[in-house]
Order: C-alpha cells, then structure tokens, then sequence
C-alpha cells in the first residue's frame, strides 16, 4: 500500500529517459500520464502525421465528387471547400518536413479511398455527397478538438493551427446542412458508415 503513491514508478523505460519528468508542469504539449504512454515529441509526430492524411483524404473526397458533380449546381461550393482543404493539406505537408515526422504509409490507401468514398456518394446524389460532408467534418472537429486540448503553450502556433482548421471544417459541415444533406437516402445509415470510417482511418494513420 506504502508504494502506491510513488510518483515516479520505473517500468519499461520509454524513449527520452534519463530526464526528470515534469509530471507538474503545467500545459505541457503531450505530457505523458503511466509508464508506457508516448513520450511528447511522438505524441506530436503522431499529431501531425494524422492531421496530414486526414487532410490529404479530405483533399481526395472533395476530387472525387467533383469528378461527378463538376457541372452541378453545387460544384463551385464543392470547389470551394476543395481549395481549404488544399491549404489545410499545404501546412500539414509543410509541419511533417520541418518536423521531420515520417508520413503515414496509407497515403497511396487515403489517396483511392477518399476519391472513391467522394465520387461513390456524389453518384448517388448531391445530397448523398453532403452527407458525406457533414459525417467526415463531424468526425474531424472532434478529432482536432480533441488535439486543440491536448496541446499546451508550447505548441501555441500549431494550436492555433488546428483551431482555425477546424472552424473552416465546421463550416464545411454547416455548408453541407444548408444543402439538405440530412435528406439524403438513408441518411442515418449513410452517415453512421462514413463516420465509422473515417474514425478507423484516423486511428490507423496515427499509427502507420
Ligand atoms: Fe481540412
Ligand atoms: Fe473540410
């Protein structure tokens, strides 16, 4: 029982051993809780690679349904979202070189996957394709929310990034409302699969 309190217990040394840990320090980016967790700098390259292929996948689902709906009504809305997400992927590709993270190895997967899921809804319809709009960015706001809380002032910039990032994907989302995307066929069914998705590709890309 005496032992439970101690702070410091010594299993498994992880990476970055041999420095005190600061487990009182306060808001710091990616401070590990229990032996075993990541150290900061791998919870920040796991950050950054994921962010990379979700906005490159983003990138990708906006290319596939512009593949179909090019003329429709809605494609210079499509276009639109299409040209953030490139500015999103463009930080993301920058932050991965200048932190020398290795990208995730399920880009060439991200790159058929999202083009597919893109022009797959976009054929059944422009609200089937909002649909998918609305699902993703539901799914990526509470991912970068996620992310947002976790990083300390320390990493106030890339903070700051993922902050502005995800007002342009609230946007989206609400962007995607407006165009009825909750009237699309099946839409529960619809949106249940593309967020479960897009759940497991953020997981797999923050590890692989
Ligand atoms: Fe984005
Ligand atoms: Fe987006």
């Amino acid at each position: 029982m005496n032992q439970a309190s101690d702070p410091k217990p010594k299993r498994k040394a992880s990476e970055g051993d041999g420095k005190r840990k600061d487990s009182d320090a306060p808001a710091r980016s990616g401070r590990p809780y229990l032996p075993g967790d990541l150290t900061p700098a791998q919870t920040l390259a796991r950050m950054i690679r994921v962010d990379q292929a979700g906005e490159y996948g983003a990138r990708r689902i906006y290319e596939g349904q512009l593949a179909v709906l090019g003329r429709s009504p809605a494609a210079a809305t499509i276009r639109k979202m299409h040209e953030q997400e490139l500015a999103h992927l463009e930080t993301f590709d920058r932050l991965v070189a200048e932190r020398r993270v290795r990208p995730t190895l399920l880009q060439p997967v991200w790159h058929v996957a999202g083009f597919a899921l893109g022009a797959a809804t976009a054929l059944l319809g422009e609200k089937a394709a909002m649909a998918c709009t609305v699902a993703v960015e539901e799914v990526i706001d509470a991912h970068y929310a996620g992310q947002a809380e976790r990083l300390g002032e320390d990493e106030a910039e890339l903070k700051k990034t993922i902050e502005d990032f995800r007002a342009d994907e609230l946007e989206h989302r609400d962007i995607g409302l407006e165009h009825d995307a909750e009237s699309a066929p099946a839409y529960p069914l619809l949106s249940g699969a593309i967020k479960a998705g897009s759940r497991l590709a953020i997981w797999l890309s923050e590890r692989v």
